[in-house]
Parts: C-alpha cells; sequence; structure tokens
C-alpha cells in the first residue's frame, strides 16, 4: 500500500512514523531547487521534524550552503569549535576514528546552549563505518503532546539554563586540551530557555531540555531541578516518540532542532566515519512560510 502523503505533489514524502519522519523521494540536493519545490520540502519539513533523503551525492561545500537557504536563512556562525571543511569553513566535518571519539552518543538538540539556537541541521554521511553508526531522533513535541495537562501546565511556567560545560560534560576535560575548555567556558557562557519551546513558525509547543547541555530547572531546588530533568530525559525517551535511521552512504537528513532531539549510536569505535554539516539560522521572514503551510493543510 503507498502511503505516500497526497498533500505534496512535486515529491513524494512517505512517512515513517505518524506525525514525525518521513523519506523523500525525487529530488536531487545538489541541484539548484526551483521555488515551488523549495516551499514544498520546507512544509515537509516543518510537518515532519526530520526528512531523509536517499541515494544522494555527495555534495559540495557550496551545495551544501545552498540547502541551508531552503531549510533557513542560511549557515548559523555559532560553533566555532568543529572542524571546518578546507574550501569554505561555513561548513563542519564531524570526524570520529580511533583516534577522534564521538561525544553526540546522548541525547541532544543542536548547540541548545546558545540562544538563539540553530534551527536546522542538514547533515550527510560522507564516510559510513562498515556496521552500525545509526542515529536516532525524538519528536519533543509528541513528548509534550503526550504528558497529562497538569504536567504541561507546570512546565508552560519554566526556563532552565543550557550550558556547552556542564556536570555531564566535565568528563571531557580528559578528552581536550585544557585551553580549549577555557576558551569553551569563556565563549559559550550558559544562556536560558523555555522548557516548553513555542515553534516559532508552527507555534506548537514541544519540550526543549535535553540531557547533554540543559544543567537546572531556573527558581528551583537543586533536588526539585535534578529530579524533574530526570523525569524529564526518562519520559523522552520513551520508544514511541523516536525513530531510528540506519545510515547509507551518502544519505541526507534535515531536522528541525526546535523540535527534536537526537542520539548517534556510538558502537561503531574505532571505525572512520564523516559527517559533512551545516546549521541554519532561522528565518528572518516566515510570514511566507506559515501561509505555505496553511496551503498545503
Ligand atoms: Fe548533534
Amino acid at each position: 500500500m503507498d502511503n505516500s502523503d497526497s498533500r505534496f505533489l512535486r515529491f513524494r514524502v512517505a512517512p515513517r512514523m505518524p506525525k514525525f519522519g518521513a523519506w523523500v523521494e525525487g529530488v536531487d540536493l545538489a541541484r539548484d531547487l526551483p521555488p515551488d519545490v523549495q516551499r514544498e520540502l520546507r512544509v515537509a519539513w516543518l510537518h515532519y521534524g526530520v526528512l531523509f533523503f536517499r541515494g544522494q551525492s555527495k555534495l559540495t561545500p557550496q551545495q551544501h550552503v545552498a540547502l541551508s537557504h531552503v531549510f533557513g536563512a542560511g549557515p548559523y556562525e555559532g560553533n566555532p569549535q568543529f572542524e571546518r571543511h578546507k574550501e569554505n569553513p561555513q561548513v563542519e566535518l564531524l570526524v570520529s576514528d580511533a583516534e577522534r571519539v564521538s561525544n553526540s552518543d546522548q541525547w541532544h538538540t543542536d548547540l541548545s546552549y546558545n540562544n538563539p539556537a540553530p534551527l536546522g541541521t542538514i547533515i550527510q554521511i560522507q564516510e559510513k563505518p562498515p556496521v552500525g553508526g545509526n542515529t536516532a531522533w525524538a519528536c519533543m513535541r509528541k513528548a509534550y503532546e503526550w504528558l497529562s495537562p497538569p504536567m504541561r501546565a507546570c512546565l508552560d511556567e519554566l526556563v532552565a539554563v543550557h550550558a556547552h560545560v556542564n556536570h555531564r560534560r566535565l568528563s571531557w576535560a580528559n578528552l581536550v586540551e585544557p585551553t580549549v575548555l577555557i576558551d569553551i567556558l569563556r565563549n559559550d557562557p550558559p544562556v536560558k530557555h523555555p522548557v516548553v519551546m513555542r515553534h516559532p513558525i508552527t507555534g506548537t509547543g514541544g519540550l526543549y531540555v535535553n540531557e547533554l547541555f540543559t544543567r537546572d530547572i531556573c527558581d528551583m531546588h537543586p533536588v526539585e531541578s535534578a529530579a524533574l530533568l530526570a523525569m524529564l530525559h526518562r519520559w523522552s525517551r520513551l520508544p514511541e516518540f523516536q525513530l531510528h535511521h540506519e545510515w547509507q552512504q551518502n544519505d541526507i537528513a534535515v531536522w528541525d532542532n526546535y523540535r527534536t532531539q537526537h542520539y548517534a549510536l556510538y558502537d561503531y569505535f574505532p571505525a572512520y566515519r564523516v559527517n559533512q554539516r551545516v546549521t541554519t539560522r532561522m528565518f528572518e521572514d516566515f510570514a511566507q512560510l506559515k501561509g505555505d503551510m496553511n496551503a498545503i493543510g
């Protein structure tokens, strides 16, 4: 049975879960995309939170940056510690092997220790480990909507502190030069975000706390804060909220950081893996995009 989403006319959108995650077929992301295709891609992305594209060619840095103007207002410049592509410093390379360990094997939202945090992430796996290395995403809108009404009402009022270096990451001190750690502490002071993110484009609520970067809930005793965060992290890991992706070479995933968390399974050490990544800035003007969402339904 064909489970295509019939609202999309310019390519095939096949949901991977109810209202979360979708395959997109019939789009070559290395090409210049016509405006109507771009428009439908943005709407599909906001509907499903994370899109997957298979059978793509290896993106050049320029092609990758061009996509950041489809799924946002261009490259986000708030993450200086990542390795850069030598042809274009707007493009990041996430490399892991026997010497360079991955630290993405915890649930997180990209760069939530910044404010504003990036809207989108566009990743292509360009060197795939022989086996393993899947990535999981969790729908934080669903995680919020499935909470009881009293809990949602409580969380709606709360604000949390996010920090690049926090108690969970102090083990980093063993992995990086102390000067790198000091630079991170200096350049990335803690920021605050609402515990429930009202998505600026869709207006829907979603939990916006994550295990890697959320440090405390404001105005709470540390015992209360730790207990509430532990409950929310446990809740957010319910399998019903999760989608797991097994990568094939050159697969591209595009996700909405204001609606999702992800976890990159680190079961492939010491194999070589390279992800090419661009994160994107929030759209400056999204009135048209809201109209497109209403028009497509
Ligand atoms: Fe990430």
